[in-house]
């Protein structure tokens, strides 16, 4: 493992403008949410992870986005758009969106020719604490390389993905690993080839079977919005005491995966995924100022889940992202049994009893 390939550079993603315009049209992607098992946390702009991450691409969990687009007679300083979610006029993410319109711009310069109509809707509840970022900005992104791509048929497969990747990073880091599937890495590790910082890869190296029927149970601790968002989190780690060594630990955390991921190891795997989510939530505990987003039935879950992987054997892991939630990850093999646990013993410190059983899948797909 030791191969040093620096993949593209920002310049290779910089657009052209066409010699022609697209009459109105629209174009539609499906993207999924993703659980990361090795935590990005930490960054610098634009959007450069602190650390490399590595991630399970989910299946059900999804965004669906149609892009509607007419070219406008003159263009004015502002981008038109509008938005809707499920049908209804949604303008809370307005300054995302323009955020989000601005930063890819530079690489698609023809955006601002044409006025947008977004229609999204999540496949998951509104109010279920499940974050829709990675997999709306996912699907958006992909929504508008398809029309870069219309524009310019000559473009690329491998360079579509890498684009998706690198324009859904500018949206949200973790939609850079959203596109494609079942195991994702972002962000640039000397050990991993064609490892970037500006997009995510297919992990390169070989996945045991095991971890293609991997099953991801969302156990719903807390469906509200959570006091402290990603941003702010990520924030908090420019002065954190401890940042230096967790963006090393993470680091450290991929070169371990490499065999585990081969020899399908789940004892050194739930080691690992186990600790990078206590690691991650210990980092928002030691943030100044501090933060707790684990509510008390998220410990009694991780403290169920110990012991029932002490009484039977059986491989259940955890892991949280920034939020309460627990993701409850076991293979394929051992669905049934620990799906009857779930409703028996984990059902109960859910919220409204709710729980979205997923598993990994294989990335977006247009529809
Ligand atoms: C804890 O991707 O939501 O889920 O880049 O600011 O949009 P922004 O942050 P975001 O952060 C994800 C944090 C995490 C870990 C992970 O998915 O790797």
């Amino acid at each position: 493992m030791h191969y040093i390939c620096r993949g593209m550079k920002e310049n290779d993603f910089t657009g052209k403008l066409p010699n022609h315009e697209l009459p109105g049209g629209s174009f539609n992607w499906k993207a999924p949410s993703n659980i990361a098992l090795v935590k990005y946390w930490g960054k610098r702009p634009p959007q450069i992870p602190a650390n490399p991450s590595v991630s399970f691409t989910l299946d059900h969990c999804a965004t669906r986005t149609s892009l509607h687009f007419v070219p406008m007679e003159s263009t004015s300083g502002e981008f038109h758009f509008t938005i809707s979610l499920d049908g209804k006029s949604s303008d809370s993410f307005r300054p995302k969106i323009q955020t989000f319109l601005e930063r890819i711009e530079p690489y698609l310069p023809f955006i601002r020719q044409y006025s947008y109509r977004i229609e999204t809707s999540n496949s998951f509840p509104h109010s279920s604490g499940i974050a829709s970022s990675a997999s709306g900005m996912a699907a958006l992104s992909l929504c508008f390389l398809s029309m870069e791509r219309a524009l310019f048929p000559a473009m690329d497969e491998d360079y579509f993905r890498k684009k998706a990747s690198f324009l859904s990073r500018l949206g949200s880091g973790s939609a850079s690993r959203s596109t494609e599937g079942p195991l994702m890495q972002w962000g640039y590790h000397t050990a991993i080839p064609g490892s970037s910082d500006l997009y995510a890869v297919n992990y390169p190296f070989p996945v045991h079977d095991i971890f293609k029927n991997f099953q991801d149970t969302i156990l719903l601790v807390d469906k509200g919005k959570k006091q402290v968002s990603s941003t702010v989190g990520h924030e908090l780690m420019h002065h954190h005491p401890f940042a230096e060594n967790r963006f090393r630990q993470a680091a450290e955390n991929l070169v371990k995966l490499e065999p585990v991921f081969r020899e399908g190891n789940l004892e050194q795997f739930i080691n690992i995924v186990e600790s990078e989510a206590l690691s991650l939530h210990a980092m928002m505990m030691t943030s100044s100022p501090y933060f707790m987003l684990m509510k008390p039935n998220t410990l009694e879950i991780l403290n169920r889940i110990w012991a029932y992987r002490q009484d039977t054997g059986s491989p259940v892991c955890f892991t949280l992202d920034a939020g309460a939630n627990v993701h409850l990850l076991y293979p394929g093999n051992i669905e049934e049994e620990v799906k009857k646990w779930i409703e028996s013993e984990l059902a109960r410190f859910c919220e409204g009893g709710q729980y979205i059983h997923d598993r990994v899948g294989l990335g977006a797909q247009p529809f």
